[in-house]
């Protein structure tokens, strides 16, 4: 594992971040991200940052703060706090501006609504719980929206915690 984290942290530093072109326009809408170096894919984006996976590391993602966004430290630091919990991803390495998450499938809540999927109620019964676990070890959740919650075969996971 941690062969496999070290040699997706150089496919990074050599594959995509001297390629990959990301702005944040605004502080309240999504990053643009535009250039991206093949094969790597781009899952979603937030308003700090962009998420990317490369079809060699099917269990990692890569996060990558847009310049100027702040938050990845105290993302980092959350992480170390939560452990290892079904509902939440894990954080495996930082350097710079990006972060090597494990990977979460599933659709988010915000893809839900639009695409008109059902949300069943032990989803939300599941974000509950990881909510009070954050809370238990001494975070204090806020922003989750939509876009930060994703469900998959009637479960509910976190995908975003750098507000935590
Ligand atoms: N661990 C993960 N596995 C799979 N997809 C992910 C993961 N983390 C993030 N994503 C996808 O990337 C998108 C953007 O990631 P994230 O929400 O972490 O960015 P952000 O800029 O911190 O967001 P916000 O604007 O809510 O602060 C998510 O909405 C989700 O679709
Ligand atoms: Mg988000």
């Amino acid at each position: 594992m941690v062969d496999l984290i070290a040699s997706l942290a150089h496919c990074v530093c050599q594959t995509l971040l001297p390629e990959l072109r990301l702005e944040s326009l605004d502080p309240h809408n999504p990053v643009v991200v535009h250039a991206l170096p093949a094969p790597w894919r781009c899952l979603g984006a937030g308003n700090y940052a962009a998420v990317f996976a490369h079809p060699a590391y099917s269990d990692q993602v890569v996060k990558v703060y847009a310049p100027g966004r702040p938050g990845i430290e105290s993302e980092v630091e959350v992480y170390g706090r939560l452990g290892d919990h079904p509902a939440f991803s894990q954080c495996y390495f930082s350097q710079g501006n990006f972060l090597i998450l494990k990977r979460l499938l599933g659709v988010t809540l915000y893809d839900a609504l639009h695409r008109g999927l059902a949300i069943p109620p032990p989803v939300i019964r599941d974000i509950d719980a990881a909510l009070d676990y954050a809370r238990s070890r001494g975070l204090s959740p806020h922003d989750v929206h939509g876009r930060n919650i994703m469900q998959r075969d009637g479960h509910g996971v976190v995908v975003d915690v750098s507000d935590f």
